[in-house]
C-alpha cells in the first residue's frame, strides 16, 4: 500500500510541476515583447539582412525565458525557435591607449604639459576640455570616464569580449602608474561589470603598456619585476583565468576564452621591444622572450589540436621598427605557420589607425624608407620620431606613411597554390587608432564569423568563411573640438557621443579582413592611378582620424 501511494504522490508532483512549467512559459511568452527596442545594428543590417535573430542574439533573456527555452530543449531535444537562433556573428571592442594624466587641468600650456596656468604672454597653445590633439600632453581623466561611460550606454549589450592594449598611465613614478591602473581598471568594471540588464560576464582581455611598467619602457623577468606582475595579476584577476595566473605572473601574458571555441593570447610585448633593455634577444634559450616565443607557439598548438580559433593582442605591434630583430623573425615565422588558427593581430601604441603587412619569405628588418617622399607628407615632416617619447612618435607621420607604403610595396605577391591550409607567407597587422587624443579618440569594434561546425568535414561547404573569420569593423571617434564648442552644461553631467567614421568593408571595399583582402588592399592603395591616389589619400585621412585631413586634402 505504502508503495502505490508513493507513486501516486509523485505522478501527482509531476502534474503540477508540468503545469508550473507551463504556466511559467506562458507568462514568460506574454512577458517577452519582439526585438528589444534598443539594439539596432544598422551598420550590420547589410550583411545579416535577418534583423530578429540580430537583436534576439544580443538582448538579454529574462531568466523566465531561459526556463521555457531550457523546457522546451529538453521536452523535444530541439532548440527553441524563438530563444535559441544560433549566432552567425559576433562583435567585440578594441580600445587602446588611454593615457590618462591625473595632473590635466584645462586650460594650462602644452608647454608644461599641461600642468600649469599660462604666465606672462608667452602661452602658447593651450589644453582642451577633453584633451589636446595634435599636442604632446597626455589625456584628462574625464575624457576615459567619458569614454567608457558611452561604452556602456552603446556598446556593451552588443558584445563578446574586449580587446584592451594597453598604456593606460602616463609614466611617473611607480606608485603613481599603479594608482593610474588602478583608476583607469575600476572603470573598466564600472563599464563592463554584469548588470541586471545585462547579466553576462564580458571577459576584458588587458595586456601591458610601455608607460604601465617602470621605469618606463622597461620590465624583466619575475625574478626582477616580480612586484610589477604580482601587482597587474591581482589588479586584473577578475580577467585572468586562474589556471594562467601563475603563467602571467612569471612573465606577463595569459590566455583566455572569449567565447566557443576562441580565445585570446595576451603578449607581453614589452619582452619583444627593442627599447627594453631588461631582457635579451628571443634566440637566447631560457630568458624571458624567448620563453615567450615557445609559449605562443605551444598555445597555437594547442588551439590547433582543439580546434580552437585565436585572436594574439599586445600593446607594440610586431613591426620592424619596434621589435628586436630576433623577436620579430619568430613572430612572423609563428604566425605565418597558424593561418588556420590565428585569426586576427591586435595592437595599439602607435595612435594611428593603419595595418602592418609582414613578409615571412623575407627578412623584415630590411625595410627601410626609400627615399620615397610626397610634398604633401615632407610638410608635416620634423624631428625623428624614435628621438621622441612614444607619445610623439607620430608626429614625424610623413617619414612614417611613406615607410608603410614602402612595405606594402615590397610584399611579394601570395602564391595561393603554395599557401596552404597551415602555412601562409604574409601576415596581416591590425593597428587601432588611441583614445588619447593624439588625433582625434577613437574606438572600433569589430565582427566575426561564429561557425559552430566548421571542424567537421561536411560543413566546411556551406559558404561561410572559418569561424572566427575576422568579417570588418566600424570605428568610432570623438570629435572633443565639437564637444567643446557645444557644451553648455557642467563638464561633469555632458555627455560625450562618438561618431561613426568609417566601415571597412565600405571604405576600402574589403570583403572581410584576412590576410588576402589585406594583401589585395595593399596593392591597390600602392596603385598609381587616379583611384589608387583617392584610396591612398583616403586611408592616410583615416590614419589620423580626420584631423589631418588638410593635410591630405
Ligand atoms: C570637428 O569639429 C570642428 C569644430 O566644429 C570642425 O571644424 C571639424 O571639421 C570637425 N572635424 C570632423 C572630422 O568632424
Ligand atoms: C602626392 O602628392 C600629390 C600632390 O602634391 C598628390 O596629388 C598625390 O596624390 C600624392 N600621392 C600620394 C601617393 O599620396
Amino acid at each position: 500500500m505504502m508503495h502505490s501511494e508513493k507513486t501516486t504522490f509523485s505522478s501527482g508532483t509531476m502534474v503540477y510541476t508540468l503545469y508550473f512549467l507551463l504556466l511559467v512559459g506562458v507568462l514568460s511568452l506574454l512577458s517577452y515583447s519582439p526585438a528589444d527596442k534598443q539594439i539596432h545594428y544598422e551598420r550590420y543590417d547589410d550583411v545579416d539582412g535577418d534583423k530578429q535573430s540580430k537583436s534576439w542574439l544580443t538582448s538579454t533573456q529574462s531568466s523566465l525565458q531561459q526556463v521555457v527555452a531550457w523546457s522546451w530543449r529538453s521536452w523535444t531535444g530541439r532548440r527553441h525557435p524563438v530563444f535559441e537562433r544560433p549566432k552567425r556573428y559576433g562583435y567585440f571592442l578594441h580600445i587602446t591607449d588611454l593615457h590618462i594624466d591625473e595632473e590635466y587641468i584645462p586650460g594650462t600650456t602644452v608647454d608644461s604639459d599641461c600642468h600649469r596656468f599660462p604666465s606672462g604672454n608667452n602661452k602658447g597653445p593651450l589644453a582642451g576640455l577633453l584633451g589636446t590633439p595634435g599636442e604632446k600632453c597626455d589625456a584628462p581623466i574625464e575624457l576615459a570616464e567619458k569614454t567608457l561611460d558611452y561604452i556602456a550606454r552603446e556598446w556593451r549589450h552588443k558584445i563578446d569580449f574586449v580587446v584592451w592594449t594597453g598604456d593606460n598611465s602616463r609614466p611617473r613614478k611607480r606608485k603613481n602608474i599603479y594608482h593610474l591602473n588602478e583608476r583607469v581598471m575600476s572603470m573598466m568594471q564600472k563599464a563592463f561589470w554584469p548588470t541586471a540588464r545585462d547579466p553576462r560576464h564580458i571577459p576584458v582581455v588587458p595586456t601591458l603598456g610601455n608607460n604601465d611598467v617602470y621605469p618606463h619602457n622597461t620590465i624583466g623577468d619575475a625574478h626582477v619585476d616580480g612586484e610589477l606582475l604580482d601587482f597587474y595579476a591581482r589588479l586584473w584577476q577578475t580577467w585572468i583565468p586562474t589556471d594562467q595566473r601563475a603563467t602571467f605572473r612569471r612573465g606577463g601574458y595569459f590566455a583566455v576564452n572569449v567565447g566557443p571555441r576562441l580565445r585570446v593570447l595576451s603578449l607581453n610585448t614589452m619582452y619583444f621591444y627593442h627599447k627594453n633593455d631588461a631582457v635579451k634577444d628571443c634566440d637566447v634559450p631560457g630568458t624571458p622572450a624567448y620563453q615567450q616565443i615557445e609559449w605562443f607557439e605551444h598555445e597555437l598548438l594547442k588551439a590547433r589540436s582543439a580546434h580552437v580559433r585565436v585572436y594574439v593582442m599586445g600593446h607594440v605591434p610586431p613591426s620592424p621598427k619596434h621589435y628586436r630583430r630576433s623577436c620579430l623573425q619568430e613572430y612572423v615565422r609563428i604566425a605565418s605557420q597558424f593561418p588556420d588558427v590565428l585569426k586576427g593581430h591586435f595592437y595599439g601604441h602607435l595612435n594611428m589607425d593603419h595595418f602592418l603587412l609582414l613578409d615571412a619569405r623575407e627578412e623584415q628588418n630590411n625595410l627601410h624608407s626609400n627615399s620615397y617622399v610626397n610634398d604633401t607628407m615632407a610638410t608635416l615632416e620634423d624631428s625623428d620620431p624614435e628621438e621622441e617619447d612614444d607619445v610623439h612618435v607620430t608626429r614625424n607621420v610623413g617619414k612614417y606613411v611613406n615607410w608603410l607604403r614602402d612595405m606594402y610595396e615590397s610584399v611579394d605577391p601570395i602564391d595561393h597554390k603554395h599557401a596552404t591550409f597551415q602555412r601562409m607567407p604574409v601576415v596581416a597587422v591590425q593597428v587601432a587608432p588611441s583614445v588619447l587624443p593624439v588625433y582625434y579618440p577613437a574606438i572600433r569594434i569589430y565582427r566575426y564569423e561564429i561557425h559552430d561546425d566548421d571542424d567537421r568535414a561536411q560543413c566546411r561547404h556551406s559558404g561561410k568563411k572559418p569561424h572566427g573569420t575576422l568579417m570588418e569593423y566600424d570605428q568610432y571617434f570623438a570629435n572633443t573640438t565639437q564637444f567643446e564648442l557645444d557644451l553648455d552644461t557642467d563638464l561633469d553631467e555632458a555627455h560625450l557621443n562618438y561618431q561613426f567614421e568609417y566601415n571597412s568593408k565600405e571604405e576600402y571595399e574589403l570583403e572581410d579582413l584576412t590576410v588576402a583582402s589585406y594583401f589585395e588592399f595593399a596593392k591597390r592603395l600602392i596603385g598609381n592611378g587616379f583611384e589608387g591616389n583617392q584610396l591612398w589619400l583616403k586611408y592616410c585621412r583615416n590614419m589620423f582620424v580626420q584631423s589631418l585631413n588638410d593635410d591630405f586634402a
